[in-house]
């Protein structure tokens, strides 16, 4: 047996017992029936967890608690630093209106199977809608607010929802987002239509409503009956979540039912070392995996109180707000964004804003999303006095490939590092031709199959899809698509992606799907789009636009019409604010665009004359015009 206070003993474990290890934290949740095979890998890389198994999700995060006896305690903490309002539901409120929210949904003619897209802020009854559709067996898909009509136009289209989940408005510092026009505007634009929207009016703004398919959530509410869990196959899907792959067209990643459940709630304790009543936030949101992971269903199942909490680190009113949300709430743990922390140091650098708060409460800092910069991993140590563990996963992982795990033993914390491959999960670099670099040596970033548990299963109606861009390129492995090395200690580092993916405050975006929006516009010829480096976001996009012959308008008319056209077809979630005019992009001479030369160049980092490169005077002209923006100097 291993030794359960020793990482590498119950890592090994993992290893070499895969079924007993996963067996073991399948024991900790609810089944309506067990498995009759823990592992099917016969269609490998398409591996199932769990075959013949029968569970709930909705019973797993909230019945079980209420029948154990744990009604009365608080599942979720609303905090609103925009309004400045708070509220709180314990597990067996939760249940009654996730029952009546699940009859409402079966009043429209959702069943098991069916799918719901969910698009709503941070409100409470944005997880309400997700545990609704879990209970009944519905497959959610939650679409981020910051995502303008175009985006949720094109999932509308790949899921075909038969109700739209939405409300009336999300709340951004100093402006009301009306969501229902966005809404509206997005069902107009695909080709599916649902047959109902369930719209949440807020005090905020009051959304105008489209007889005949729109209801009112409260009055579908006060007219319900409701609905009971749903028994499910352990391999149904739970949910959809889209995610940007290197074209326009988002991936569906997709999660599974008993997978999800066993992992995510096996991680609580391990790796976040909590335990049962503590209370959790993830300072993210619902839109994102780290939203769906860990506000949500991790904590929910493993009976922890959840924050869902609407506003910003700094500006709602000011760099002290986490401080005081940690203090009040007596958060044990806090999981953000590296971004969060360097608006904070930005705003409050010497921490005074900390000083007004007893944070003694807090026992770990989790950080995600995108590399921890050493600066800010030292900022935040310094200032809250615990550990700060950079943790490295993606929505495809629905949970982390590499972390410390203080539930289990504290490995020393290297900075700019994740710590070591989590337990089920097999790490090796390698290089383009498929073979393991040396230690030390950056390479990509693999994962021997089969994934763990709680992984995707498939993407979304793009089954083929899934197999080239994680399976093809390194047969027997799934391809992370980051680069990076270990170290002699075993330590994993993560330094680049090595696709045309980007990471803005956290958050991921397609340089592609930017490219193929300047595209659209009709003075632009041809376009790149570089994630040039940011002191607060991580990165931002930056386009460079090459004009159509004969164009004769002003570039900074058109400059400013590109901008406009990615906020109105992406959202202003891509941050796009940055593009200038160029006279030619530099290619190599079969044509591809250097757009990595072009980044070194930008940020201005070391970088080498391409031997490839068609005509190297570009370069020069290249870096003129991205001085004008203040980059390459
Ligand atoms: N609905 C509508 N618009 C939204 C939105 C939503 N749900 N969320 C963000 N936006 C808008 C913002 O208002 C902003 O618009 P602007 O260009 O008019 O200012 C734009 O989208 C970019 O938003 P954001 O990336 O949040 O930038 P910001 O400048 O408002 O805040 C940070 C910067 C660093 C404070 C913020 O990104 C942050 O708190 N990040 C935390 C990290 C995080 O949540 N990561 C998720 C994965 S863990
Ligand atoms: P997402 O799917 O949106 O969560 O984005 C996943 C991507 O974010 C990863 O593939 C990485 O490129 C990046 N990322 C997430 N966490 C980390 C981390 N701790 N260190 C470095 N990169 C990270």
């Amino acid at each position: 047996m291993p030794d359960k206070n020793s990482f590498d003993s119950v890592y090994q474990h993992s290893i070499e017992q895969p079924e007993a290890f996963w067996e073991e934290a399948a024991e900790a949740i609810h089944w309506d029936r067990k498995w009759d095979q823990l592992i099917d890998d016969s269609d490998s890389p398409f591996t199932r967890w769990f075959v013949g198994g029968k569970t709930n999700v909705c019973f797993n995060a909230v019945d079980r608690h209420v029948e154990s006896g744990h009604g009365d305690q608080i599942a979720i903490i609303h905090d609103s630093a925009i309004t400045g309002s708070q509220s709180q539901l314990t597990f067996s409120e939760l249940k009654d209106r996730v029952s009546l929210f699940a009859g409402v949904l079966v009043q429209q003619g959702v069943g098991k199977g069916d799918r719901v897209i969910i698009y709503m802020p941070m409100v409470t009854e944005a997880v309400i809608a997700m545990l609704a559709c879990a209970r009944i067996g519905a497959v959610h898909s939650v679409v981020f607010g910051g995502f303008a009509s175009n985006e949720l136009a094109v999932r509308i289209d790949d899921c075909e929802p038969k109700v739209i989940v939405a409300a009336s408005c999300g709340l951004e510092p100093g402006r009301v987002i009306e969501y229902k026009p966005l809404l509206d505007k997005a069902i107009e634009l695909s080709r599916h239509r649902p047959d109902s929207c369930v719209i949440l009016q807020r005090p905020e703004c009051k959304a105008e409503m489209q007889a005949g398919r729109d209801i009112d959530w409260y009055d579908a509410v006060a007219q319900s009956t409701a609905a009971d869990c749903v028994s499910m196959d352990a391999t149904d899907p739970l949910y959809i979540l889209y995610t940007s792959g290197t074209t326009g067209q988002p991936k569906g990643v997709v999660r599974d039912t008993a997978g999800g459940i066993v992992a995510l709630n096996w991680t609580m304790k391990n790796i976040y070392n909590v335990n049962p009543g503590d209370v959790y936030w993830a300072a993210s949101d619902v839109g994102w995996v780290v939203g769906h992971s860990y506000i949500v269903y991790a904590p929910l199942f493993a009976r922890n109180t959840t924050i869902v909490f609407e506003g910003k680190p700094v500006g709602t009113p000011d760099p002290g707000t986490f401080w005081r949300v940690i203090s009040q709430h007596n958060v044990k743990v806090l999981f953000t964004a590296p971004t969060a922390f360097r608006a904070i140091k930005k705003e409050d650098p010497n921490g005074d804003y900390l000083k007004k708060y007893d944070t003694s409460c807090l026992q770990s800092l989790f950080l995600a999303g995108e590399r921890t910069d050493p600066d800010t991993l030292q900022w935040a140590t310094d200032h809250l006095g615990v550990p700060v563990i950079d943790h490295w996963w993606q929505t495809e992982t629905g949970w982390a490939i590499c972390s410390n795990c203080p539930g289990i033993e504290l490995l020393p914390i290297k900075q700019g590092s994740p710590t070591k491959p989590l337990p089920g999960w097999q790490m090796e670099v390698l290089d383009d031709e498929g073979k393991p670099v040396k230690r030390g040596d950056i390479g990509s970033l693999v994962a021997k199959l089969p994934l763990p548990p709680g992984t995707f299963p498939t993407l979304w109606n793009a089954r083929d899809r899934m197999f080239e861009s994680y399976f093809s390129r390194f047969p027997g492995y799934y391809e992370s698509g980051d680069a990076g090395f270990i170290d002699e200690e075993g330590y994993l580092y993560v330094m680049s992606r090595t696709d045309d993916v980007i990471n803005v405050a956290g958050h991921r975006l397609s340089t592609g799907a930017i490219e193929e929006v300047l595209a659209s516009h009709p003075d632009v010829a041809e376009c790149a789009v570089l994630g040039v480096n940011d002191d607060l976001k991580g990165e931002l996009p930056l386009g460079c636009l090459v004009l159509s012959s004969g164009v004769e308008r002003e570039d900074n008319e058109i400059i400013a019409e590109c901008i406009a056209l990615v906020r109105e077809k992406i959202g202003p979630v891509a941050a796009f604010k940055l593009a200038v005019v160029v006279n030619r992009l530099p290619k190599t001479r079969s044509g591809k665009i250097l757009r990595g030369t072009m980044k070194k160049i930008a940020d201005n980092v070391e970088w080498k004359m391409p031997a490839t490169i068609d005509d190297p005077v570009i370069l020069d002209e290249i870096t003129a015009s991205l001085k004008t923006l203040g980059y390459a100097s």
